[in-house]
């Protein structure tokens, strides 16, 4: 059976594409301080939805208001600023390899969020073996495997970036953590399968209109929760 996990290579996976996508939104940005640029899946609000979910599980596993939080593929930094308007008051780290979106990012910080100490951008390749961040409660992806999938990138033993996603978020996620990921590349069940691991496990997910054609039905994104079991 063909390995569906496995998607084409496209220009949404380099980082050229992305350097150049942000200094147009930060260029408009500056021109008109209303234009926080693009919300990725607004359409089906994927953010709103995400916020949502971590308010209805707060005191679950390491889910608090105070809980430390890392947003993989931040873009220009949305959800974070979401879970701060929400009441989110722990170490909120928003983490890019496009240096372009970090500068974005922060410029939205520094002039709408200036007094929010909590939040922070950096510029970093989530897949450097150098890039050792520490560890969070809470892990957050919105579009980033999809973007990341794309990149056709591989590894020793030839790794693809989306075998190796898994281990990275073993190496930021601490001890009863959670990920919360939404794609719209890749279905539930193929999160699950490129996601699960020995203390990767499926939790929760989020709910979204399924939509019905030609006698399949399907959902055009999802959300998967995961929680870190073992340290193993
Ligand atoms: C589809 S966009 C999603 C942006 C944001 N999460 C949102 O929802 O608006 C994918 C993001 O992943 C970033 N990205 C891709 N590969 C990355 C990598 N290896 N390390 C860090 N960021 C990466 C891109 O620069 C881009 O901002």
């Amino acid at each position: 059976m063909e390995d569906t996990t496995k998607l084409n290579t496209s220009k949404l996976g380099t980082k050229e594409y992305w350097d150049n996508f942000y200094s147009v939104e930060k260029q408009n940005f500056e021109e008109n301080s209303e234009d926080t640029g693009e919300c990725w899946f607004a359409d089906s609000d994927a953010e709103e939805k995400m916020v949502e979910f971590l308010l209805d599980n707060l005191g679950e596993y390491k889910i608090q208001d105070n809980c430390s939080m890392i947003d993989l593929g931040t873009g220009n930094g949305h959800l974070l600023f979401s879970l701060l308007e929400e009441g989110f008051k722990g170490a909120l780290l928003g983490v890019d390899y496009s240096e372009k979106s970090v500068e974005f990012a922060t410029e939205i910080l520094d002039n709408k969020y200036s007094e929010s100490e909590n939040v922070k951008f950096v510029a970093a390749d989530i897949f450097s073996e150098q890039w050792t961040p520490g560890e969070f409660d809470v892990v957050l992806d919105k579009g980033t495997l999809d973007a990341i999938a794309l990149s056709g990138i591989t590894f020793q033993d030839n790794k693809t970036v989306v075998d190796v996603y898994p281990k990275v978020i073993e190496k930021i996620l601490g001890q009863n953590g959670v990920l919360l990921i939404t794609s719209c590349n890749f279905t539930e069940d193929e999160l699950i399968k490129i996601i699960e691991t020995d203390s990767l496990k499926k939790w929760k997910s989020i709910n979204y209109p399924v939509f019905e054609f030609g006698g399949m039905k399907g959902a055009t994104i999802c959300s998967v929760a995961f929680v870190k079991t073992s340290t193993k």
